[in-house]
């Protein structure tokens, strides 16, 4: 069955062996998606929304503040776009792809996650497949949707997966691999690059051979959260898109743009999974404020600024990573992961000098630091690899030295 409202036989997919038409739930395919008023007319006296022809009721007083303002200059009495080209052009400029059909706009990443999981998994027979230590929201959309999780866990040292470095964390591609072959219903495979936790950067080699797999019939998801944090060249798996049918990389407007409040989140992948996710998506999933300080963002003058604001983050990132090392005889241990994103995970030791994790301990520390020292970071011991871990987003020079400052007290105390 073709996918609707894509012309047929214009994008080819590749590798053979990958057939989109069997990997999206045949209820989706078969889907004569929502006709919006917006998808037909955007000009003229609008009569056809049922919208407020009065406009909205925010009194307009100068005491506003001016991003109140110009926020409420935008025509927000009128439904969105459906669509945000403009928005999807500059992103596939940034990121080198041909055009807007290969870019999908959700309302964060996390609801490109859940778009991706609905439209290929179907509830109760078919599921995905994650790689833990990783980002919660793939096993929680996964029980949303009644979808069963496949994990096969990262490698910590690298001696069984690609190599790496001590205290890195790789895809055991080996045993994803195996999972695939032993259990056909896998129609997701969601890979965090750089991961969170791990910080770690997937390679584009270990990529293509899961991509390249033949028995493996279904997407590879690269989350591309926290790509613009890494120093490493050509790290971003969107370079592999004119290649693989089979891959779609989110990203995220939160990160490195610093806008997670505006819940812009990005697929880029094949046309025919663009498409799919467009006829199944809410009609109005992007709001008019988001697009509007979405295009703004996407400027050259504010691509430079986010560019220096990165810079400064990497920098810090390094003296973060150094403050807490100046911890260690205090029974820190050496950060692990990494670091190619915006956060250091780190594990908290015995206070014996003994070496090993604490988790309680470190439940302690995390506790006492938001609690009595207002410094809130994340516990993490509880995942693979990451016994007695905090994991510590990189912040501005002045909280970096309040949280080092605060911890090196409690490490004495606790
Ligand atoms: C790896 C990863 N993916 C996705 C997200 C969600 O991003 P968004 O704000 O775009 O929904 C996060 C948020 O922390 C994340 O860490």
């Amino acid at each position: 069955m073709p996918i609707l409202g894509l012309a047929p036989d214009r994008y080819p997919t590749r590798p053979a062996h990958f057939d989109i038409e069997r990997v999206i739930r045949p209820n989706i395919l078969a889907l004569h998606p929502y006709r919006c008023a917006r998808d037909d007319y955007s000009e003229g006296i609008l009569l056809d929304a049922n919208e407020n022809a009065l406009g909205h009721s925010i009194p307009l007083s100068t005491k506003l503040e001016p991003e109140i303002q110009s926020a409420l200059s935008l025509d927000l009495h009128r439904y969105p776009s459906p669509t945000h080209d403009p928005i999807k052009a500059r992103l596939a400029e940034l990121r080198g792809l041909p055009g807007i059909d290969h870019v999908f706009l959700g309302v964060g990443s996390d609801e490109v996650i859940d778009l991706l999981i609905r439209v290929c998994v179907a509830p109760g027979t078919e599921k995905i497949l994650i790689t833990p230590p990783t980002y919660g929201m793939y096993s929680v959309c996964a029980q949303v949707n009644d979808v069963g999780v496949v994990k096969v866990p990262l490698v910590l040292n690298g001696d069984e997966g690609e190599g790496g470095e001590k205290g890195r964390f790789s895809v055991n591609v080996e045993e994803v691999k195996k999972a695939i072959s032993a259990d056909p219903s896998i129609k997701l495979v969601f890979l965090c690059s750089p991961g969170n936790p791990t910080g770690t950067l997937i390679s584009l080699s270990s990529l293509r051979s899961i991509l390249e797999y033949e028995d493996f019939k279904g997407i590879v998801v690269v989350d591309e959260a926290y790509i613009d944090f890494t120093t490493q060249e050509n790290a971003s798996a969107v370079s592999l898109l004119h290649e693989y049918s089979n891959l779609c990389v989110s990203q995220t407007l939160s990160k490195s743009f610093g806008l997670a409040a505006i819940r812009l989140g990005i697929a880029f992948a094949h046309p025919g999974l663009v498409q799919i996710l467009m006829n199944t998506k809410a009609p109005y999933n992007v709001s008019a404020p988001t697009a509007s300080l979405a295009l703004s963002a996407l400027t050259p003058a504010a691509l430079d600024l986010m560019t220096s604001k990165i810079s400064t983050l990497t920098k810090a990132r390094g003296d973060l990573i150094r403050g807490l090392e100046e911890l260690q005889p205090l029974g820190l241990g050496a950060v692990i992961g990494a670091n190619d994103a915006n956060f250091v995970v780190v594990p908290i030791l015995e206070k014996s000098g003994s070496g090993k994790p604490d988790n309680v301990r470190a439940q302690k520390i995390y506790k006492t630091l938001a609690e009595q020292e207002g410094v809130v970071v994340r516990y993490r011991g509880g995942e693979p690899g990451c016994a007695g871990c905090v994991r510590i987003t990189v912040g501005s020079d002045e909280e970096i030295k309040v949280l080092l400052t605060k911890m090196r007290e409690l490490l004495q105390t606790l």
